[in-house]
C-alpha cells in the first residue's frame, strides 16, 4: 500500500516537517519497545520500580543496574533504515525531529535531534544537585543486578540517567521547541508511538488543530491512528524510506 497521492504531493511540496518518533522508531535496531505485550519492556517489569524518583532513592543500585543494561544494549546495536531515511530526508528538507527514545540513534543515523522530550540515556546528572556528569560509566561484560551509581565529584549524591522518569516534569525548553515545531510545520510524520504516554502523545494535535496533515507509520493500530490524517501501515524500516523517495518527487 501506497500513500494517498494529495499526501505524496504535500510531501514532495514540503519545506518543513516535524517528525515524533517513539520505540517503535529503534524496534528494528534490536531495541525493546515498552508496550508490547510479548517483549515490550514495561510486559517484563514495573516502571515504579525502575523508572520513578522514589524507586531509585530506595534501590538506587538495583535502578543503575537496570539503565546500565540498557546503555549496554543501546551500545551494542546499529541505527536501522528508518533513522537512515529520516537523516536522508534532513539533507534536503528543513527536518525537526523530535524524540521520545532515550537512546542516541538518531544522531548516530546522522539526524540533527530538536528534542529529546524525554531526556536522554546517556546526559548522567547528579540525583541531589542535578549538575551534568559527563563521563562514560564502566560497564562489565556481565552485569550484576545492583551495581553502585558513581558519585557526584560537586556533592557526593549519586549519578542518574538523564530520563525523564513517571512523575517527573519534562524538560521544558525541549517541550516549547517539539510544539512550535508541530505548530509550523508543512506535514508531520509520526513514527512507532503509542501515543500513550502524555504530553508526547498530544503533539501531534498541535499540528492537526492547523489543519497541517499528519502521517502514522506504525505497524499496529495507535491511540492516533483514528485521528491522524493517513495511517501508513508498515514499519519505520519498511516505510520511511519510501517516504524520502516521494519527498524527492521521485515515484513510490
Ligand atoms: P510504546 O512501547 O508505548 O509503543 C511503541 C509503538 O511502536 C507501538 O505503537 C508499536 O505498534 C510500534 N512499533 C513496533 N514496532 C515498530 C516498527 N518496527 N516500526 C514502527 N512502529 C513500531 O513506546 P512509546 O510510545 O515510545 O518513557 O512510549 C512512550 C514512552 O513510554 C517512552 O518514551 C517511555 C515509556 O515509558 C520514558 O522513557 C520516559
Amino acid at each position: 500500500m501506497s500513500l494517498p497521492a494529495a499526501l505524496q504531493l504535500a510531501l514532495t511540496e514540503a519545506r518543513h516537517i516535524a517528525v515524533l518518533t517513539g520505540a517503535g522508531m529503534s524496534a528494528e535496531s534490536g531495541v525493546p519497545t515498552f508496550r508490547d505485550v510479548r517483549d515490550g519492556l514495561w510486559a517484563k517489569y514495573d516502571p515504579m520500580t525502575l523508572a520513578t524518583e522514589e524507586a531509585f532513592a530506595e534501590e538506587p543500585d538495583l535502578v543503575w543496574a537496570w539503565y546500565l543494561r540498557r546503555a549496554q544494549l543501546i551500545r551494542s546495536v546499529q541505527p536501522n533504515a528508518g533513522h537512515r531515511a529520516l537523516a536522508e530526508l534532513g539533507t534536503f528538507k528543513k527536518v525537526d525531529v523530535i524524540t521520545q527514545n532515550v537512546d542516541d540513534l538518531h544522531e548516530r543515523a546522522g539526524s540533527r535531534v530538536l528534542s529529546h522530550v524525554h531526556g536522554g540515556l546517556f546526559d548522567y546528572r547528579c540525583f541531589d544537585c542535578a549538575r551534568p556528569w559527563q563521563h562514560d560509566p564502566e560497564i562489565p561484560d556481565e552485569i550484576p543486578e545492583r551495581v553502585s551509581p558513581p558519585r557526584c565529584r560537586a556533592c557526593g549524591g549519586w549519578i542518574r540517567p538523564g530520563i525523564v522518569w513517571f512523575g517527573e516534569v519534562l524538560p521544558r525548553r525541549a517541550f516549547e521547541d517539539a510544539v512550535e515545531a508541530c505548530s509550523t510545520c508543512d506535514i508531520m510524520l509520526v513514527v512507532g508511538t503509542s501515543g500513550i504516554v502524555q504530553p508526547a502523545g498530544s503533539l501531534p494535535f498541535a499540528a492537526l488543530e492547523r489543519g497541517t496533515p499528519v502521517i502514522e507509520v506504525n505497524p499496529e493500530e495507535s491511540r492516533l491512528s483514528d485521528y491522524v490524517t493517513h495511517w501508513w501501515q508498515g514499519t519505520a524500516a519498511e516505510i520511511l524510506p519510501r517516504v524520502v523517495t516521494i519527498a524527492r518527487g521521485q515515484v513510490d
